[in-house]
């Protein structure tokens, strides 16, 4: 979605920014691994699709996907900025008929990058940035064996709905009730938004 096409968002761990056609090259060369095909459901691209598709996530209107930079390396004007790649995060709306219901991805990428909180950030600045546009409703689907990926989930309030053994996965849904939105009010109360060319950026 164009929505986010010039916000970064600066959390403690990670700045999420738009995914733009200059994280491409290294976005691609993540995808390259076997591992993170399994563990994320993804067929490999060429890079002339993975171009298309960074253009697709940019236009179309049911998806907002961010790239999750090292916040550190961030801060520390490493340069380029695609040195500063951790992983990504999205969001699609599923549900024509329900606004309100995104499903919410997330891969940190670098395995340097995992373990440190990474994850748990990411996924909670989507969630807060969204909720802001009236999504009510996140589910996650993971492999039934992602053991990190679940846990992570079950700790950010997600309970397990549903299991398909055919697609090997599990279904986890957070419904935002007044409580958990003050919950995760709290978790971003440090986030700051910013235009994504200007300021601070506009260096990198
Ligand atoms: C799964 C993933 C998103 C977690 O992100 P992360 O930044 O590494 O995780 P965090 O440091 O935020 O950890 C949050 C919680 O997840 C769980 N977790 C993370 N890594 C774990 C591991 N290797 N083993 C078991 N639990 C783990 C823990 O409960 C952890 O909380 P704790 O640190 O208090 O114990 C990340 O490791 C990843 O992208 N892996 C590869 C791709 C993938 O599996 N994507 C998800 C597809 S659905």
């Amino acid at each position: 979605m164009r929505l986010n096409e010039n916000i970064l968002l600066l959390g403690k761990k990670v700045v999420l920014v738009p995914y733009t056609s200059e994280h491409v090259p290294r976005y691609h060369e993540w995808m390259k691994s076997e591992e993170l095909q399994r563990l994320t459901a993804s067929e490999p691209l060429t890079l002339e699709q993975e171009y298309s598709m960074q253009q697709s996530w940019r236009d179309d209107a049911d998806k907002c996907t961010f790239i999750v930079l090292d916040a550190e390396k961030w801060q520390a004007r490493l340069s380029p900025e695609e040195s500063c790649m951790a992983g990504d995060v999205n969001l699609f709306l599923t549900d024509p008929g329900d606004p309100s219901l995104g499903e919410i991805e997330v891969m940190i990428a670098e395995p340097s990058c995992r373990g440190k909180g990474f994850g748990t950030e990411a996924v909670l600045m989507m969630m807060s940035y969204v909720t802001k546009l009236g999504l009510a409703k996140f589910e996650a689907k993971i492999g039934q064996g992602n053991e990190p990926s679940i846990r992570m989930f079950q700790k950010l309030h997600f309970e397990q709905v549903a299991v398909s053994s055919v697609f090997q996965e599990v279904t986890l849904r957070l419904t935002v009730t007044e409580q958990e939105r003050q919950w995760l009010l709290e978790q971003t109360s440090h986030v700051e938004e910013k235009c994504y060319r200007d300021g601070l950026s506009g260096s990198h």
